[in-house]
């Protein structure tokens, strides 16, 4: 089970209100009690932090608001104590426009490294190479003026793209990844892999009907994401990282699931570990139907998935699916699926404790610059990165100081310190529900069938193992509901339940269960 930690916001150590590793190191053992496997840390290496991070200016250092590299070593040692592996965020695609490859590459079109970059000339007077637009606004070409030539950007100006035609570029990486493997890091996320790659030829995008959030026409982004190429570096990343049995999980926007299977290679040549991000689109409210299709779609693959339902760019799913009334339950019905889904999932620091959005209601409070490009239609993405929820003293026990986000008022509740006491609290339950998963070899190891496919408001599905079988039933709906579930296709004729893990359902014996409002059911199916 993989955690994603956004350093900024996971626990202080200092007072100045941004987490640091030295307070993740400090909570080691509260991920070791959780079952944590290994923590993904996003970016925490020199950074003008014009991204919070995702702008590197350095790749084998650490960002000193963060500590230094025996601050590293010494988190590491603790996690190693508890358990708990390493997983480092590796930015591929570009770096900090104040990283020393950049100023080289700006200064003139003779310099080592101005091939690192994608530098071109423009069309004419004020007209860029090309339509390509930043999915951060604005067009992707940057002008420079020592040079007089543009330079593109996918994401903001300040992080410019790296040039992966260039071998030199392929072995700077490569060296990165070396660096932080022989320091005991286990793997990499990579970070926007899709868009390493532009059509040389610079062909401009299709334009679609619309705007963008930045009132820009919207464009079919053909010519500059997920070109073939990209499988070349993830074979070669993964090489690198086979050397060091390494693995590697990728940030994989995708739309299709044969899109999410190439990723793995067709020989199994690419990233062990890319995320179904798609599943994060899946529209609210709860819906069976579509969760189950979804499942049924990417264990068909029949793929290793990655099972994600919040980050640090996308609304938490507590946010996302809550109806208000029902929240918590809501919380718990998500959790019990993603845990108990064939493959590794990841949490976002908070989820396992209901951490809930938490918006800015003003521009002038926005600290994610496209929040301030996009008001008010893309406030950014503060609101899912606010401070974790310790305990309930003022700021929730992350910091002495003035924390860098502010922390939602539902933090009285909703915070460590008081959910560990709380058997029923959604931390418990997460808790328990990682423990099982860890235990149980259908949970670990078995397949998926769906029962009942045709049932709106239940999802119901076996993991089966060998002889073993585990049934997970979940009531997405607020009404009560009966389901009655026949098992002898599956090879358990006469059966009956042993109840592992529930939540307003226990009880329960075959045929017909009968589930309250939310209601989770996980049992093992046991031949009479
Ligand atoms: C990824 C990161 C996001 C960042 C972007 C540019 O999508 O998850 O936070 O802004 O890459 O690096
Ligand atoms: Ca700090």
């Amino acid at each position: 089970m993989f955690y994603e930690v956004y350093p900024r916001s996971f626990m202080d150590s200092n007072g100045d209100g941004i987490g640091d590793l030295k307070g993740i190191a400090s909570k080691m053992d509260y991920l070791k009690w959780l079952g944590v496997d290994a923590i993904w840390i996003t970016p925490c290496f020199p950074s003008p932090q014009v991204d919070f991070g995702y702008d590197v200016s350095n790749y084998v250092d650490i960002d000193p608001m963060y500590g230094t590299l025996g601050d590293f070593d010494r988190m590491e040692d603790q996690g190693k104590k508890d358990s708990v592996n390493i997983v480092l965020d590796l930015v591929v695609n570009h770096t900090s426009d104040q990283h020393r490859w950049f100023l080289d590459s700006e200064k003139s079109k003779t310099n080592a490294y101005r091939d690192w970059y994608i530098w071109r000339d423009g069309k004419g007077p004020n007209q860029p190479p090309n339509n390509w637009t930043s999915l951060f606004g604005g067009s992707a070409w940057q002008w420079s003026d020592q040079t007089s030539q543009y330079y593109y950007h996918f994401f903001y100006p300040q992080q410019p793209d790296l040039n992966w035609r260039n071998p030199k570029v392929k072995d700077a990486m490569f060296d990165v990844t070396r660096f932080w493997y022989k320091r005991g890091v286990v793997g990499f996320r990579l970070d926007a892999v899709d868009t390493l790659f532009e059509d040389p030829n610079l062909t401009n995008n299709p334009v679609l009907p619309g705007k963008d959030a930045y009132g820009q026409p919207n464009q079919e982004r053909k010519y500059n994401t997920n070109l073939p190429e990209v499988m070349q570096v993830l074979a070669g990343l993964r090489t690198v990282a086979n050397q060091y049995n390494a693995v590697l999980i990728g940030e994989t926007w995708t739309n299709t699931v044969e899109e999410l299977k190439r990723y793995y290679g067709a020989h199994h040549e690419g990233i062990q570990m890319p995320m179904d991000l798609a599943f994060t689109k899946i529209p609210p409210p709860l819906s069976a139907d579509a969760f189950r299709r979804h499942i049924a779609g990417v264990v068909g693959s029949g793929e290793w998935p990655v099972w994600v339902m919040s980050n640090h760019d996308i609304v938490r799913a507590y946010t996302r699916f809550g109806d208000g009334k029902n929240n918590d339950s809501i919380a718990r019905v998500l959790a019990a699926m993603y845990l108990t889904l064939p493959g590794t999932p990841i949490l976002y620091y908070g989820e396992e404790i209901g951490m809930q959005n938490n918006d800015p209601t003003r521009k002038e409070d926005v600290k994610d610059p496209i929040g301030r490009l996009g008001w008010p239609q893309e406030k950014g993405r503060d609101g899912e990165r606010t401070p974790m929820q310790w305990d309930d003293t003022p700021n929730a026990g992350f910091t002495t100081g003035i924390p860098w986000l502010p922390i939602p008022t539902s933090y009285q509740t909703h915070n460590v310190a008081t959910e560990e006491k709380e058997p029923g609290s959604i931390l418990n339950f997460y808790r328990n529900l990682i423990a099982l998963r860890k235990s149980n070899k259908a949970l670990l190891d078995g397949d998926w069938v769906a029962l009942n496919p045709d049932d709106p408001n239940v999802l119901s599905y076996l993991r089966r193992y060998k002889d073993q079988a585990v049934i997970v039933v979940l009531n997405m709906s607020p009404n009560d509901h009966n389901v009655s579930l026949d098992l002898s296709k599956q090879g358990f004729k006469n059966a009956r339940l042993k109840t592992l893990l529930t939540m307003w359902g226990g009880g329960q014996s075959l045929p017909t269960l009968q589930l309250s409002p939310y209601a989770v059911y996980i049992g093992e199916v046991v031949k009479k």
